[in-house]
């Protein structure tokens, strides 16, 4: 896309580049760059054009529009391909409507958008969030490995936010303690408030798996939360207190999940990220309540093993393994 090629040029030069060298580059007319820029424009970038002198961008604006998205992306395969809506119901819904319409859509490809309006958390909970502040966006796999570990691929989702927002942040000017702790499995939280929800769902047979959707929802620059949920719920912009690029931390995550998977594909287990997460766990030794189906129970909190269990130590000297329980953490939001 022309736009998206004129945004990058703009965006690496930072200095007035000629109407003629981007002519020349991009074998197009005059009135086509200038097309181009007007519309660009009319995104909400701030372009200067003086005469003799061609174009300057000025300011960019923090749009999750097709062509600023184009023009960070700089993954390998993950979000090659994606699909920008301005509004939709939801992009796990969105994703599953075109992976079931298309069984040859290929690994990789996103669908994302700037306001969703019907988005869905875990275990049959709604996920909301206002327009053009925060990210909403999914992501299809389609792995050749058994059924058995795509519960896993969540976990590398949380680490992926994790690392993501940590580099978006200092690239974006805030300093350098921001660390992301996760709640086991997957929430991702920034000084102990929920910044980020992940839903994975997987469409598969017994043996084989026909495609996973790994759904994730950040809070970016949101700067306000409902009263009921301001102590548990946060945003990157209000714990820094910097205007963070959704574009750029849209590529700093899919970046770090591409380099994740990489290494889980090695073992198809968690034995080479289970430091990492460990580390980054906000239960990590402390008391936990695990509310178990068959029971509440609580326990000391070890960290996960290579199966990305929880493993907890119980007062009565034994060790559970907790697999997919929701887990009340003290201390951290939830537990009461
Ligand atoms: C949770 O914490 O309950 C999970 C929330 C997951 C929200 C994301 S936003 C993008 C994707 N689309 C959805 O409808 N849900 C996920």
């Amino acid at each position: 896309m022309l736009k998206t090629e004129i945004l990058k040029i703009l965006r690496d030069k930072g200095d007035y580049v000629s109407g003629q060298e981007l002519c020349d580059s991009f074998g197009v007319s005059r009135t086509a760059v200038w097309k181009a820029v007007n519309s660009l424009k009319n995104d909400g970038f701030m372009i200067a054009s003086v005469p003799n002198r061609g174009y300057r961008l000025q300011e960019t604006p923090d749009v999750l529009t097709k062509s600023e998205l184009e023009s960070r992306l700089s993954t390998k395969w993950l979000g090659r391909i994606f699909y920008q809506y301005d509004e939709i119901d939801s992009t796990n819904t969105e994703l599953k409507r075109m992976a079931s319409a298309d069984p040859a859509l290929p690994n990789g490809v996103m669908a994302i958008t700037d306001n969703q309006v019907a988005g869905r958390g875990r275990r049959g909970r709604a996920w909301s969030a206002p327009a053009g502040v925060n990210v909403a966006m999914s992501f299809l796999l389609k792995p050749d490995f058994a059924p058995d570990r795509a519960s896993m691929l969540t976990i590398l989702a949380a680490l992926a936010v994790a690392r993501g927002v940590e580099e978006t942040a200092l690239d974006n000017g805030a300093d350098q303690k921001v660390k992301c702790s996760i709640k086991w499995p997957n929430d991702v939280l920034l000084n102990n408030k929920k910044l980020c929800g992940i839903l994975t769902e997987m469409s598969s047979e017994l043996d084989f798996i026909h495609y996973v959707i790994v759904g994730i929802g950040i809070n970016v620059n949101l700067e306000e939360f409902p009263e009921e949920i301001s102590d548990i719920a946060t945003s990157i912009s209000l714990e820094c207190k910097k205007k963070i690029s959704r574009a750029s931390l849209v590529d700093a995550v899919l970046r770090a999940y591409e380099d994740i998977y990489e290494t889980f594909l090695e073992t198809c287990d968690l034995s080479g990220l289970m430091e990492e997460y460990n580390s980054r766990l906000a239960s990590m030794n402390i008391q936990v309540r695990v509310l178990d189906p068959k029971g509440e129970f609580t326990g000391i909190s070890r960290g996960i093993n290579s199966e990305g269990e929880l493993i907890v130590d119980k007062e009565d000297g034994t060790t559970e393994l907790v697999y997919a329980g929701e887990v009340s953490v003290r201390g951290i939001y939830g537990y009461v």
